[in-house]
């Protein structure tokens, strides 16, 4: 295969990416984002083990068993990868993503380890250039941080497991900054060390630090800031590869590296200024322990008004207006459909509805949309928050369904509040407000809500999909 072919077709595959980034970013073209991704995937990988053959070939070298390898790595990788996909609920979506940055940060470092120990392997120089050992240090090293804070990500998000770093609670441990410090300044030294030496000793010393300086950052992040730290993890698995791209002169690796690793930075970005956080405040910790804290303190026993489905119905058929507000507990119910099939009934009696999508509501951007385009909700009764805020004062009713800290006033009242800041859904502004949730609990940032406890409220407890189905069932 020709260098020329090689070059257009890694440039196919990156025009490929940029079409799948885009497409991404709206849910009307998002299967078209999603098939520009698998092709420009596709494209990347067959040139690249094209390319290693003609190498191989060239070097009159015997290439039978890397290549069974590589078919035997796709397929068992490709097949894992689709029945995982397949079977993963949308609300463990964030712990997948994460899953696969931990292998995405192992895969750096595995390829960094065979470049150093075998540089000639990869056409580079024996002793590595000195060039080759700064990208490769870097690379390792976000790669390293990438794997263990992906971990424990992992852990974080699933909740499922007992062992305490895995807990959703922050570990926060004293000196924390300054250990932090101690270790990127060690880092720094190992860095000099092992570009003037090429020696193994600092390179693997390193790698170990940085495995553990992934756990340490990680730990002390909790609560409501997690979908930063994914979204920041994704850029870094990102920059990882690039910098492995560097190393092994792959403008694909290089630009597909880039494309995650900005792509990351920017939604992390994105996500920080949707919560009201600073970057640097959610990736230094202690968010997370002070929401839980404060949550526990303000969770007291309070009068609310309760009210069954047919309540529920009586205000909803009879309103001019309705703002339908979906969270997280939608999701888990999987009530999209059931609350299709009550919008469309409310429509039919002439009510209008919409529907109100603040950006963190659930538990990843977008998770909302995608609900709603799932049960195949037009797009035009979809409003994004900064289009719907305006329109909570003169809206009949809103029905908030599994959403708690997206629908906080607190956040506007309550300058002391973790969450103070963030941007709401101002559903406290409607003339009435049915809350359906399961209890009294707190939302993902463990702060009571005083939305629940005003005179306007009706509180609807149960699980949102019986009770959509049954206000479906009494407006008939
Ligand atoms: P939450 O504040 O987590 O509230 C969800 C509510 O749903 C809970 O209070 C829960 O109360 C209720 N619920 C759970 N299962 C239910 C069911 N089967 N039926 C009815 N209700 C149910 O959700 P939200 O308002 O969507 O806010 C999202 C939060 O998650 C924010 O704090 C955000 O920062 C965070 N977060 C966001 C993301 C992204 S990027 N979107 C990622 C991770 C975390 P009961 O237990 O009483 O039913």
């Amino acid at each position: 295969m020709s260098l020329d072919a090689v070059t257009l077709l890694y440039l196919v595959a990156s025009v490929c990416f940029i079409q799948a980034l885009k497409g991404l970013s709206n849910p009307k073209s998002a299967r078209l984002g999603n098939a520009f991704g698998m092709a420009g995937m596709a494209i990347a990988m067959l040139t690249t083990i094209a390319l290693i053959a003609a190498r191989a070939a060239t070097l009159g070298s015997n290439l039978s068993l890397g290549m069974g390898l590589i078919v035997v790595a796709l397929l068992i990788g490709g097949s894992i990868g689709s029945v995982v996909a397949a079977r993963v609920e949308m609300t463990k979506m964030p712990e997948l993503i994460a899953a696969m940055h931990s292998l995405i940060g192992l895969a750096a470092v595995c390829i960094a380890y065979a470049v150093v120990s075998e540089p000639s392997a990869f056409g580079l120089e024996t002793m590595l250039p000195v060039g080759n050992r700064i990208e490769l240090f870097v690379g390792t090293f976000i790669g390293a941080i990438t794997f263990s804070g992906s971990v424990i990500a992992f852990g974080k998000l699933s909740g499922k497991y007992r062992f305490r770093l895995f807990q959703g609670a922050p570990v926060v441990y004293p000196a924390q900054h300054l250990i932090n410090l101690i270790l990127a300044l060690a880092i720094v030294a190992l860095g000099v060390a092992f570009v003037l030496t090429r020696a193994w000793a600092p390179f693997i010393a390193m790698t170990l630090i940085a495995l553990a300086f992934g756990i340490l950052i990680i730990i002390p992040i909790g609560g409501a800031d997690m979908p930063v730290v994914v979204s920041m993890l994704n850029s870094y698995s990102g920059w990882a590869a690039s910098g492995i791209g560097f190393s092994l002169d792959n403008p694909m690796l290089i630009i597909a590296g880039s494309l995650v690793g900005s792509s990351g930075a920017i939604l992390s970005y994105i996500m920080c200024r949707a919560m009201n956080r600073s970057f640097f405040s959610v990736i230094l910790g202690g968010f997370g322990a002070q929401a839980a804290t404060a949550g526990a303190a303000a969770r007291e026993e309070r009068p609310v008004k309760s009210g069954s489905a047919d309540d529920a119905a009586f205000l909803l058929g009879n309103a001019e207006s309705v703002v339908i507000v979906p969270g997280y507990g939608l999701a888990v119910a999987r009530a999209q459909h059931a609350l299709k099939e009550l919008t469309d009934k409310l429509s039919g009696k002439g009510v209008d509805v919409r529907y109100a999508i603040h950006p963190v509501a659930g538990r990843m951007p977008g998770h909302m949309n995608v609900l709603l385009a799932e049960a195949e909700v037009a797009y035009d009764q979809v409003f994004e928050m900064d289009d719907i805020n305006p329109e909570f004062g003169q809206t009949d009713v809103v029905l908030v369904l599994g959403a708690n800290d997206v629908v906080n006033p607190a956040a506007r009242t309550d300058p002391q509040s973790p969450i103070a800041g963030m941007p709401i859904l101002e559903a406290y502004k409607a003339r009435t407000v049915i809350v359906n949730k399961r209890s009294m609990a707190s939302g993902y940032a463990g702060l009571d809500n005083e939305l629940f406890y005003m005179d306007k409220t009706m509180m609807v407890f149960a699980d949102a999909k019986k009770v959509i189905e049954n206000i479906t069932k009494a407006l008939d």
